[in-house]
């Protein structure tokens, strides 16, 4: 490839990656506002997911909220191998940070999911229940990979949360992307339109299947030493 369309690629590598970590920037700061006006707030007049009474359902789902958003944000600098050389006390107490707050989100979305149940019903709970269980065996996976000093693996299972981590950003990136190009073509205020079937569980699958096949196509050795 020629010098100057390799630079352009890596441009434009740069500034795909700048515009997601801005639009991750802002689906935080969405996710732990909305997270902490329903834990002050009644919003039943804004919200189906505000439960009237419902002290256990609102916890679950309001805090689920803003543990995400912390996971969300913390998770992309641990995929940087400089970072993880040059202060692997950061990576550790980050790591164990991560995994505290996964394992809290993915509780707290299940709670939520069996005191509740997602607005759609059977289908939706199903895919977001899926999503919540792969997300407490990947946290559990990776810190009792790296407790036993099995590294490879560690960063394999790493890359598996990290992935799913980003779910969520992806679940409302298809929206906007289908939203701008559509105006909402198959979907529904109930989320139960055949775009938003597909979405139950296409914001974290291929995603995950893209990574199994990247983990298998590349030497083990490159696996080995990849960030994550
Ligand atoms: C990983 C970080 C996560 C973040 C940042 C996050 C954020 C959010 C936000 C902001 C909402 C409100 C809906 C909206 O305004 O779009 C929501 C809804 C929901 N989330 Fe999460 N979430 C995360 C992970 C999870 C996990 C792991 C589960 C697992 C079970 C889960 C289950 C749910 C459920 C069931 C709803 C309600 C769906 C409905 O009935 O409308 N979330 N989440």
């Amino acid at each position: 490839m020629a010098s100057h369309t390799r630079r352009l690629c890596k441009c434009a590598g740069v500034a795909l990656a700048a515009g997601l970590a801005l639009l991750g920037l802002l689906f935080a700061f969405y996710s732990v506002s909305f997270g902490a006006r329903g834990l002050g707030l009644d919003l039943s007049d804004e919200t189906h997911l505000h439960t009237p009474g419902g002290g256990l359902a609102n916890l679950a789902i309001f805090s689920h909220m803003m543990l995400g958003a912390a996971i969300m944000v913390l998770a992309p600098p641990q995929l940087s191998a400089r970072l993880r050389a040059r202060w692997p006390r950061i990576h550790r107490a980050t790591g164990y940070a991560i995994f505290i707050g996964a394992v809290a989100t993915a509780l707290g979305g299940l709670a939520y999911i069996a005191l509740r149940g997602t607005v759609a019903g059977t289908m939706m709970d199903a895919g977001f229940a899926l999503y919540g269980g792969l997300i407490l065996a990947a946290a559990v996976q990776a810190v009792r990979l790296a407790r036993a000093r099995d590294f490879a693996r560690h960063r394999v299972w790493a890359l598996r949360l990290f992935v799913l981590v980003m779910g969520s950003l992806i679940y409302r990136l298809h929206y906007a992307g289908w939203y701008l190009l559509t105006d909402g073509l198959w979907s529904t205020p109930e989320l139960d339109g055949p775009f938003d079937q597909v979405q139950y569980f296409a914001f974290y699958l291929p995603y995950l299947a893209a990574l199994e096949i990247w983990l298998r196509r590349r030497p083990r050795a490159a696996v080995a030493h990849a960030p994550g």
